[in-house]
């Protein structure tokens, strides 16, 4: 399995899908197993009951996730703050998509669809969450000025070299 972390707007969803078609494999992404299952965004999971109560849920749906069969997965941005879910990731080949913080916002910052990005001192959890993603990944991808096609040539090299 190849695991896709990083922060949001790093191009987890993107990049994983497209990685997914060009292996050949499917692809699943935490977010939206959350969301089908619930009948409900991710904004309105975070607004009717709150970031805790969302965090539960995503480690136990990303936990499952990770024990079953996706061949390509992407987590969301917070999940690798999670301990319970960083300790499921052992063992898994997990690629971190590094993208830096201004870019970040250009890419995502008007996008409704992610409650984090109206969380006060967001800049502060970016800096936080970087050791998180980097304790977790096998893998290390930049992605600044870069486009979804180029970065998956770089994994499927990085595959290639070190199964
Ligand atoms: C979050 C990122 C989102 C989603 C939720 C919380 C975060 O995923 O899990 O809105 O805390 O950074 P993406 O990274 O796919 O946007």
């Amino acid at each position: 399995m190849i695991v896709l972390v990083g922060f949001m707007g790093a191009g987890k969803t993107t990049v994983g899908s497209l990685l997914a078609k060009q292996l050949g494999v499917p692809f699943d992404d935490v977010d939206l197993v959350i969301s089908r299952r619930a009948g409900r965004s991710i904004r309105e999971i975070f607004a009717a009951d709150g970031e805790p109560a969302f965090r539960d849920l995503e480690h136990r749906v990303t936990a499952e996730l990770l024990a079953g069969r996706s061949a390509v997965l992407a987590l969301g941005g917070g999940a690798a703050e999670h301990p319970g879910t960083r300790a499921c990731l052992r063992g898994s080949r997990v690629v971190y998509l590094e993208v830096g913080y201004d870019e970040a916002m250009l890419r995502v910052a008007h996008d409704p669809g992610r409650p984090m990005l109206r969380a006060p001192g967001l800049r502060d959890i970016f800096e936080r969450r970087r050791s998180g993603y980097e304790s977790v990944a096998t893998d290390v991808i930049r992605t600044d000025g870069r486009g979804p096609e180029a970065i998956c040539e770089d994994i499927i090299e990085k595959l290639g070299r070190r199964p």
